[in-house]
């Protein structure tokens, strides 16, 4: 008999195929009646596979009571409860570090895409513009003042990027680092040197809203925002609210607070950049993902250590 698992989210065509060839996989995202799919199949599943972004809902997770292992197919784990899987001896696993450098990637891009109006200037040749006259002028990139909020794994790979970039670099985290850059401890003080302010910070109940109006208001109209984390980390509104009324002076968003919703206000800016929660989405970082939650998955059945283990 192969373990039965809930599949929560699509997932790469080779993963599906491996998982489907070890498991019992139910599509669970595909379902039209889920609360009868639980009913009859909730009490034999095993594992469950998911998006960084989903997690396992805490309703859902209550309702499987022979749940073993939560594969999650991205780094964040802010929508999986690790104290209660702790608690109820369920093993939960990660992506990390194959996705670091297309976060970071993404995260520069984002910058030289607002500071140097490249979706802009695309729609500005598209439209004919140009025949009318050049576009404005953009801000540099190199050597501006960059503040990356949460140096670890992708903010460290951020800052080792603009390096090239000859940027000034200033960081906080809950602790200074041993790093050549400058340390802050408030997101505020970090804010109030940065032209550009990027949010790398893990998503937790204590980065909730952590970017608030007080430091939206300190990176200021000259400054940007850079956001490629999650957006519980803003306060959304405020920083909508901020767009509007000029008190900031741009914002590149990958990370929503209710994506893939995005609210309607962010689309008629002509100082934002938006992007789908795409920052690990490349082919070749997708596939190492995909290895990565098989080889969880297939070392809990086999009774052999995860490769990587949070829980
Ligand atoms: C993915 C992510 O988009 O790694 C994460 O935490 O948010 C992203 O890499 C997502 O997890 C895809 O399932």
């Amino acid at each position: 008999m192969k373990p039965e698992i809930i599949q929560y989210c699509p997932l790469m065509p080779g993963l599906e195929a491996a998982l489907a060839e070890r498991f019992t996989v139910h599509r669970f995202f595909e379902d039209k009646d889920p609360e009868g799919f639980l009913a009859r199949h909730a009490g034999a599943i095993r594992g469950f596979v998911t998006g960084g972004h989903l997690g396992l809902p805490p309703d859902l997770g209550a309702k499987l009571p022979a749940l073993e292992i939560v594969a999650i197919n991205g780094v964040g784990f802010d929508k999986v409860d690790l104290n209660e899987a702790k608690r109820r001896g369920v093993r939960v696993a990660n992506t990390p570090d194959v996705l670091t450098e297309d976060v970071a990637d993404l995260a520069i891009g984002l910058s030289i895409a607002l500071l140097r109006q490249i979706v802009k200037g695309d729609a500005y040749v598209r439209a004919g513009q140009w025949l009318g006259g050049d576009l404005a002028l953009g801000a540099k990139v190199s050597r501006r003042r960059f503040g990356i909020f949460g140096l670890g794994r992708i903010g460290r790979a951020i800052a080792r990027r603009l390096e090239g970039f000859d940027a000034q670099i200033a960081y906080s985290d809950r602790v200074k680092l041993d790093v050549p850059y400058d340390f802050e401890d408030t997101p505020q003080a970090l804010a109030a040197r940065s032209d550009v302010f990027v949010v790398a910070a893990a998503a937790s109940a204590e980065t909730r809203n952590v970017i608030d109006r007080s430091v939206i208001d300190a990176i200021g109209p000259k400054g940007i925002i850079v956001n490629v984390a999650r957006g519980s980390l803003v306060d959304e509104p405020a920083l909508l609210a901020a767009l509007k009324e000029g008190r900031i002076g741009g914002a590149a968003l990958d990370v929503f607070a209710d994506e893939p919703r995005v609210p309607d206000g962010f689309f008629g800016l002509p100082n934002v950049v938006l992007t789908p929660h795409m920052a690990s989405a490349t082919g070749e970082t997708r596939q190492a993902m995909a290895d990565l939650v098989l080889a969880n998955l297939v070392a809990h059945f086999a009774g052999e250590p995860l490769p990587t283990a949070l829980v």
